[in-house]
């Protein structure tokens, strides 16, 4: 694998190999040394131009875990400031010695742009671009479901014939966009609800139900409920009326919560709006996997800078 940019691209051996990679990774994890030697001698240089916690850091973490050199550029507080390109920004870090780039930016299509310009030899892994895509969350949610359906039984599985019903603001959601793609390549059946303004104009090729009731889809019994974040920042006009009658109609309150049967699972990949898109209960109780989506994240992003980074780098 030379990059990885989308889920979309993602065959169903190239996914599972790479969750099953996470899960010698996740075995590490458990080990009193958490490190490996893989990387030693490469550097990886992380850049954000949009805020980030989860996705930074556990990149971060899953560098310095396969012994990499580390180097953080956050867009605030950089030249980017005073006007220097993406492309003078990227050559910079390439003399610097960049051998994976790991990037997060506002503009769709920026992660491509920088794996395929030749401005760079560095790999490249998407970490969340504009509404596009963002498939190190999506490989993180497949994982963590692979993981709590099969246990120790995960290994060389997909995700065949397991409900995942994907609620809330599809239209700013990258997230969606990237576990769409990915939940359909290893076999699930993906229904999307969100209220009619926040679904994007054409989902005729997606591969994916579209409703608009929550309740009805939650009637149906899903395995899985994964709530997405209400992205107000990419927001420039009223999406919904006020943010009680969204909770009241689209988020995932007590009643709906109580309602669900003990075995679905709640997910969201942060950061949440509490309140809003989901009720502090269902957040917090045994049923929900925020905190394991955060942890199966370093596990999963390990994986993926192996395959990138690690020996000979194919054309794919
Ligand atoms: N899920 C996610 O991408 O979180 P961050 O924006 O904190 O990285």
């Amino acid at each position: 694998m030379r990059h990885l940019l989308s889920t979309r691209e993602l065959s169903r051996e190239q996914a599972i190999e790479l969750l099953d990679i996470a899960e010698d990774m996740a075995a590490v994890q458990e080990r009193e040394v958490k490190k490996l030697p893989t990387l030693r001698g490469k550097t990886v240089v992380n850049l954000f131009f949009e805020d980030s916690t989860r996705t930074r850091i556990s990149f971060e973490a899953a560098a310095k875990r396969l012994s990499a050199d580390v180097i953080n550029f956050s867009a605030k507080g950089s030249s980017v400031s005073k006007g220097e390109s993406l492309k003078d920004t990227a050559q910079t870090l390439q003399a610097m010695g960049a051998d994976g780039v790991v990037i997060r930016h506002h503009a769709s299509g920026a992660p491509y742009t920088l794996a395929t310009s030749g401005w760079i030899d560095a790999g490249v892994v998407n970490a969340g671009d504009g509404t596009h895509e963002h498939p190190t969350q999506a490989l993180l949610d497949a994982f963590t479901m692979r993981r709590r359906l099969h246990g120790a039984a995960s290994r060389g599985r997909a995700l065949d014939g397991v409900h995942v019903v994907i609620v809330g603001d599809v239209l700013h959601s990258r997230v969606a966009r990237s576990n769409v793609w990915l939940l359909a390549t290893l076999g699930a059946e993906v229904e999307l609800v969100a209220p009619p303004t926040l679904v994007p104009v054409d989902t005729t090729t997606w591969p994916a139900r579209v409703g608009y009731d929550l309740d009805a889809a939650l009637s149906g019994t899903p395995d899985v409920v994964m709530m997405l974040r209400i992205q107000a920042e990419r927001m420039h006009a009223a999406f919904f009326p006020n943010s009680r009658e969204y909770a009241r109609t689209w988020g995932l309150d007590d009643a709906r919560f109580d309602a669900l049967p003990p075995s679905t699972m709640v997910m969201h990949p942060g950061p949440m709006n509490r309140g809003l898109e989901i009720a502090a209960r269902a957040a917090d109780s045994p049923q929900s996997t925020v905190r394991e989506q955060v942890a199966n994240g370093v596990s999963v992003r390990m994986a993926a800078l192996y395959l990138l980074m690690s020996g000979e780098r194919g054309d794919a």
